[in-house]
């Protein structure tokens, strides 16, 4: 089995009640082509240039259910953190790793990784501590992308990369979809891709795929 660390106590996050719905949702082909004009592989093939931007610590932030990183974390070497706020995303990001690593049993994570249930805007880890950053499907829930741009570059070492992707009002059906979930609390205001670069402060690298905006920050 694995267990879960915490910085939270019992304190649940709002993920902990839909965590099965998320999941099944963020890897559906249809969902993604139909809501946000995006392919699950897109959220991989950007995880996987995360992965293989370095060697040394990474962290993965909003972890979620690992739904896109799962087999490159079962097939990683480098000590790795994952973090989210939900216990029940994180209890699937380990079922999902550990069978993607397909150890003996099927039951146990690799040595290499550990789960912490934490707000990443309130990390406790050492500074600087890690040469990979990455949050996928992030970036759309926070109304301060400073704050979270500042809080995850704190967590850079010298010559790290900070990658991440969330969702921005690119297409007409994508615009109402997220005004729909910010209406019901779930998102932040929708941002163009333009407002969020501008918001991001200006990534190193910025790109778009439909309603997915991919950001590469480097360590400063
Ligand atoms: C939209 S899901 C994305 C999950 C995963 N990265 C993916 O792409 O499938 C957002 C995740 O962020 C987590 N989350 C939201 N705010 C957080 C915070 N302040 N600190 C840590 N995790 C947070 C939620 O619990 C949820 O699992």
């Amino acid at each position: 089995m694995w267990s879960i660390e915490s910085e939270l106590g019992h304190v649940g996050g709002p993920y902990d009640r839909r965590a099965a719905v998320y999941d099944r949702l963020v890897r559906s082909r249809m969902y993604n082509r139909i809501a946000w004009s995006t392919a699950p592989e897109d959220y991989a093939a950007f995880a996987a240039a995360a992965f293989a931007s370095a060697d040394g610590p990474l962290l993965e932030v909003a972890a979620g259910s690992a739904a896109a990183t799962a087999q490159l974390h079962a097939r990683a070497q480098r000590p790795t953190v994952l973090v989210d706020l939900s216990r029940a995303m994180l209890d699937r990001a380990a079922r999902r790793i550990a069978a993607a690593a397909a150890d003996d049993d099927g039951h146990k994570l690799p040595a290499h990784i550990r789960l912490v249930q934490a707000d990443l805007l309130a990390l406790e880890f050492p500074a600087r501590g890690f040469t990979t950053v990455l949050g996928i499907g992030l970036t759309h829930l926070f109304e301060d992308l400073p704050a979270l741009v500042g809080a995850l570059r704190a967590q850079l070492a010298p010559g790290g990369q900070l990658y991440l992707a969330g969702l921005v009002a690119q297409t007409r059906r994508g615009r109402r979809y997220l005004e729909l979930l910010h209406r019901a609390g779930e998102v932040a205001v929708p941002r163009t891709a333009e407002e969020l670069r501008v918001a991001l402060g200006r990534p190193a690298d910025f790109r778009t795929t439909g309603c997915m905006a991919y950001s590469t920050f480097t360590a400063v």
